[in-house]
């Protein structure tokens, strides 16, 4: 990784960065593939992330975090992402997606019962908003929650629940008042065990494969009306803002994977030789590698630009929706443009399970689809500059 000017790593960003690459490529990367052709859920690493702070890095140590900032967060997730992306993912949902929006938004009794737990890695969380119906389109949830007496009923299918099957504690989104529709959604706070919650049919993924997705079926689950995220009707704001520093770790999956393969193929290159020398002699590759490089480092700007400015909102409050947007669209298109790239280089090695390049070129993909697609992150880059919303 080049030394970037406009950005100053601090000793502390160093550390992190440095412990999160020494842990990923010693204990993950030896069983990526592995787990990948398995798709059994990491359990032992994913405890051992914990134990090390990377669940809940920005959490205040107060409620089992690490009490790091957003930069230290984003290094530590590329590294562990460049060893693998399904325990990205796990690790990026468990801070951003689940963390984040209690931090935010949560009680003083929400934190210490909900994020406690989880930020320590001794639970994993899950963020439950899509339904087999709604995806991009997410305030037209089926799902409904209705207040009887001091509690919420809870009734719906949820799906694409990344860590669904193991998550202990779930934020959930459900229309309270559906006429009102973005402003008829909240937000619950719930243990996975809770009765009438059925955790659904585990998804067969082409990438991220030890990252365990699924189904989350409520069957008149009952919470406490204290379970209540926010206020009633903020939920579609809440899992809006949470989303926006979702997109920012999903930015720093795919940079981390698109490294990876980026090193694979420079290496490669330097290496194979066809008709008298080095494949990366040819222009044809050495172009590619230039051009791999440039974007990698292009979308690590804009990734650390959306994470400082995130970081400053802790104060000025200002909103980063645009900056996260860029970073995510970016950041995913370059990680498929790399991987491409680099399995091309690779020529029929690429294409072999031998080598780790066509998982990151599979794990890749998704980066342009979950925590919304390529298309929505265009369309909040363009109503912000239209000034449509
Ligand atoms: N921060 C704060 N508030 C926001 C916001 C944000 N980022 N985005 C919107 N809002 C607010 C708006 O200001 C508006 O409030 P007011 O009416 O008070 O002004 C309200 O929310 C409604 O906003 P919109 O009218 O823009 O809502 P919309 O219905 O047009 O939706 C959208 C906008 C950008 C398309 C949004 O629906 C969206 O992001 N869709 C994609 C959803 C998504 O990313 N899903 C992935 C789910 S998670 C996952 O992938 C699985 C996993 O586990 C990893």
């Amino acid at each position: 990784m080049n030394d970037l000017a406009i950005f100053s790593l601090t000793d502390e960003h160093k550390m992190i960065r440095d412990a999160a690459r020494d842990f990923a490529q010693s204990e993950i990367a030896p069983i990526a593939a592995e787990l990948d052709e398995s798709g059994e859920f990491p359990q032992k690493t994913v405890k051992k992330m914990g134990a090390l702070g990377f669940m809940g890095i920005e959490v205040p140590e107060q409620y089992g975090g690490a009490g790091l900032d957003t930069l230290a967060y984003v290094l530590a997730l590329e590294e562990i992402c460049r060893a693998d992306a399904a325990h990205g993912v796990i690790m990026s949902v468990n801070n951003s997606l689940y963390c984040h929006g209690i931090l935010k938004f949560g009680t003083e009794e929400q934190k210490k019962k909900f994020i406690t737990p989880v930020a320590s890695g001794k639970a994993v969380g899950a963020y439950s908003l899509t339904e087999p119906t709604s995806g991009s389109d997410a305030a037209n949830m089926k799902s409904r929650a209705t207040r009887d007496g001091d509690s919420y009923v809870l009734n719906g299918r949820k799906s694409w629940v990344t860590s669904g099957p193991v998550a202990e504690y779930v934020v959930v989104f459900m229309m309270t008042n559906p006429e009102k529709k973005q402003k008829g959604v909240s937000a619950f706070l719930l243990e996975a065990n809770t009765p009438g919650l059925v955790r659904g049919k585990k998804e067969p993924k082409l990438g991220i494969r030890a990252s365990a997705t699924s189904e989350l079926i409520f069957d008149n689950v009952r919470v406490p009306a204290e379970n209540l995220l926010g206020q009633e009707g903020e939920g579609f704001k809440i899992a809006m803002t949470v989303l926006d520093v979702g997109r920012i770790g999903i930015a720093a999956q795919a940079l981390g994977i698109a490294e990876a393969a980026y090193e694979a193929a420079r290496q490669y290159a330097g290496q194979r030789e066809a008709f008298g020398q080095p494949i990366g002699a040819f222009q044809g590759t050495g172009f590619k590698i230039a051009d791999m490089k440039t974007r990698i480092e292009a979308a690590r700007l804009l990734l650390y630009n959306a994470a400082l400015k995130k970081e400053r909102s802790k104060t000025s409050g200002e909103r980063f929706s645009q900056e996260a947007a860029m970073a995510k669209l970016f950041a995913s298109e370059t990680a498929m443009y790399v991987t491409h790239a680099a399995l091309q280089i690779h020529g029929g090695m690429g294409y072999s399970k031998e080598l780790p390049v066509e998982r990151y070129f599979r794990d890749a993909k998704i980066t342009e689809i979950y925590e919304g697609t390529s298309e929505i992150q265009r369309l909040v880059i363009s109503r912000q500059e239209l000034g449509l919303k």
